[in-house]
């Protein structure tokens, strides 16, 4: 088993390199699939996640080979020949739903284990079902397996989204980029890993125009060809880093990112009275470790991200007054709360509401990683806070992040890995 110690009370100072966003990397490695080529990604992340999803595509017969130390992977998936992807290895991750449009579009049929990821309360699929129909595919569910099969061929349409949920509007423009004529789909999900996947699509010979916007059309193709794509940097990881440096204090400088995805984080920074300074490609926060608390509301792009929800959870139980957040799209992304409360953090949850009262003296303690940005709050609280914190469930916070600990480490924290 995997541990993070931390020995709270350094203050951060340093620069720190931004990877390429996981939540990007994923809906574009499964896609390699409709390409039946080479493609050649960069900037890929070296997380758990990743590795995992290029488990999978060799399992289906693709070959890939990935270089850690230059982030490039190149993927061949005209030997992919398994239209199929067991219980076992899909139920690790949320971004392996992506398998069931790719494989559809590619074989027209897919049968796919019921995709796991993190547990924040209910995660139904009903929107990307929705959309696989409305392209002509008959959908059915047996032992914790979904089927997708299109016996007359994909068929563009429209659909409209119930929610502009990210996973369905990957799903459809995956889909649709092979289906015959055009489809539209309306309030689609604007992040910029839909951006980013578009761009990728569109260098593969695909035709989808609108992506950022809430609608998005594809105009569907014969055949797509290999590309070499750089993947954007993580806005999650990069704000992550910008959080900690805020909550700790210090002065840091996160590099290689595009501070336009970093607006939010960006503003409720500059609202709490932490420095932050933009320039080009890195933004600089500086911080004496006093703030104020604001409040918050997550929402899907360009709102406030959920992903950064935690962490900025951690970061009010320091800040001076109360704060509130509200969080508009999971059920249940609270559980962080109570293990900050376990080293003197004070907060309230009411279903999707916490009220939490800052100023808090948090002191180190045994804490666990319930999910992937509750490990990366539990961090934040534990290198503010005075003495020794253990976090357990390392393995879900290496799931997104590459080399926290390491990159932690060059900004002066006082944080260890250790294998027990
Ligand atoms: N929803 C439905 N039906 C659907 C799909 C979604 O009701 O068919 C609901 C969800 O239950 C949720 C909301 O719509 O309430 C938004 O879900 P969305 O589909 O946008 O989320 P996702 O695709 O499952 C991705 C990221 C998450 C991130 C969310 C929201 C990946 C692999 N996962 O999940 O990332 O929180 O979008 O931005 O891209 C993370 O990286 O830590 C993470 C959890």
């Amino acid at each position: 088993m995997k541990l993070i110690t931390v020995r709270g009370g350094k203050k951060l100072y340093g620069k720190v390199d931004v990877s390429g966003m996981k939540n990007s990397a994923l809906p574009i490695i499964f896609s390699t699939i409709l390409a039946k080529d080479k493609c050649i990604i960069e900037n890929v992340p070296n997380v758990s996640d990743i590795s995992l999803s290029f488990d999978i595509l060799r399992l289906l017969g693709a070959k890939v080979t990935y270089y850690q130390t230059t982030g490039v992977a190149v993927i061949d998936t005209a030997p992919l020949d398994k239209n199929f992807a067991t219980y076992d290895i899909v139920s690790k991750m949320r971004g392996s739903t992506y398998l069931i449009g790719a494989l559809l579009a590619r074989f027209g049929s897919s049968h796919v284990g019921w995709p796991g990821g993190c547990d924040f309360g209910s995660r139904p699929i009903d929107q990307h079902i929705k959309g696989f129909e409305m392209l002509g595919a008959k959908v059915s569910f047996k032992e914790g397996y979904i089927d997708a099969v299109a016996p007359s061929g994909l068929v563009g349409g429209s659909v409209y989204f119930d929610m502009p949920s990210v996973g369905a509007t990957v799903n459809v423009m995956i889909t649709a980029s092979l289906a015959k004529g055009e489809t539209i789909i309306d309030n689609a999900a604007r992040e910029p890993h839909i951006v980013d996947l578009a761009n990728f699509l569109n260098m593969c010979g695909a035709d989808i125009t609108g992506a950022g916007t809430s609608t998005i059309k594809i105009r569907g193709v014969e055949a797509l060809h290999g590309c070499t794509y750089a993947i954007v940097p993580d806005m999650i990881e990069a704000g992550t880093y910008m959080v900690a440096a805020g909550a700790v204090g210090g002065e840091v400088t996160v590099n290689r990112i595009i501070p336009k995805h970093m607006e939010t984080v960006t503003a409720k920074l500059t609202e709490a009275g932490v420095d932050v300074e933009v320039r080009d490609t890195e933004i600089v926060v500086r911080s004496d470790g006093s703030f104020r608390g604001v409040s918050l509301r997550t929402l899907p792009y360009p709102g406030f991200p959920t992903d950064m929800q935690p962490q900025f959870g951690a970061f009010m139980c320091l800040a001076e007054g109360v704060s509130n957040i509200t969080e508009g799209i999971f059920d249940s992304r609270f559980r962080y709360l109570e293990e900050i409360k376990k080293m003197g953090g004070v907060s309230e949850v009411v279903k999707n509401k916490a009220i939490i009262t800052g100023q808090s003296k948090l002191v180190g303690t045994k804490v666990h990683s319930t999910d992937l940005r509750a490990g990366a709050a539990l961090l934040i609280a534990a290198m503010a806070a005075e003495g020794e914190t253990e976090i357990s469930g390392v393995e879900l916070i290496e799931r997104g992040y590459f080399d926290i600990v390491g990159k932690l480490r060059s900004l002066g924290a006082d944080v260890e890995l250790i294998e027990v």
